[in-house]
């Protein structure tokens, strides 16, 4: 039987803050996909095959943008994707709005958007069965936080409780930087190790984050 997930991903660890940035690629066409311009292209372009056809943004933080200049140039025709709210970044260049439940076929690859305010309000999460590329919304150990202009505790609460816990759990997240134990995990085993993904209604997870943030130490 022909496998449905036939693909690659490529981890690139750098940034401002311990980000991820991703390069994935098609297995049968050879299409590409980069999420995030998080890392300078020149630690990546080895990487990039000249297929190169487009650039999912999970949200525009400045450290997930911080590039964008370098690959707009590089890339000329590559297609920026983003919510639209993240369409302030465009540059001019072709960009194409998601929102919830969006369907996007790159190569024979088909990635589902799913809109995940609350750590920012333009934030996408970016479903690739069995994976998801969840930007700074879900980590590995933790939620992401609500501490921005344009944060919101109950939209994030939503975002992830509703939106994300609820996918199966075998589902494995690829997240925004390297804030855990390790780069990557199932969401079943995450919420066993998350003192944060297992509060029990949003009260309890405000309670949660309050404790997270009181005891917190920088760079995790
Ligand atoms: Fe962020």
């Amino acid at each position: 039987m022909t496998p449905t997930t036939d693909f690659s991903i490529r981890s690139i660890l750098g940034g401002y803050d311990k980000n991820f940035m991703y390069i994935i690629t098609c297995s049968r066409t050879g299409a590409q996909v980069i999420l995030d311009a998080s890392v300078e292209l020149r630690h990546v372009s080895q990487f990039i095959r000249g297929r190169l056809t487009a650039l999912l943004i999970t949200h525009t933080h400045g450290d997930h943008i911080a590039y964008l200049d370098q690959y707009l140039e590089a890339f000329p025709n590559m297609m920026v994707i983003g919510h639209p709210d993240s369409n302030q970044i465009n540059r001019g260049k072709s960009f194409k709005n998601v929102n919830q439940n969006q369907s996007l076929k790159i190569g024979e690859m088909t990635f589902l958007s799913i809109h995940t305010p609350g750590h920012y309000y333009d934030s996408i999460c970016y479903q690739l069965d069995p994976i998801l590329f969840t930007g700074d919304t879900l980590f590995v150990g933790r939620t992401g936080r609500v501490i921005s202009a344009k944060s919101s505790l109950e939209d994030l609460y939503d975002s992830v409780y509703n939106k994300l816990l609820t996918l199966p759990e075998n589902i494995r997240i690829y997240p925004g930087h390297d804030y855990g134990e390790k780069p990557t995990i199932t969401l079943a085993e995450n919420i066993k190790i998350s003192h944060l993904l297992q509060a029990k209604n949003l009260k309890d997870f405000q309670q949660r984050m309050d404790e997270f943030e009181s005891t917190r130490k920088p760079g995790s």
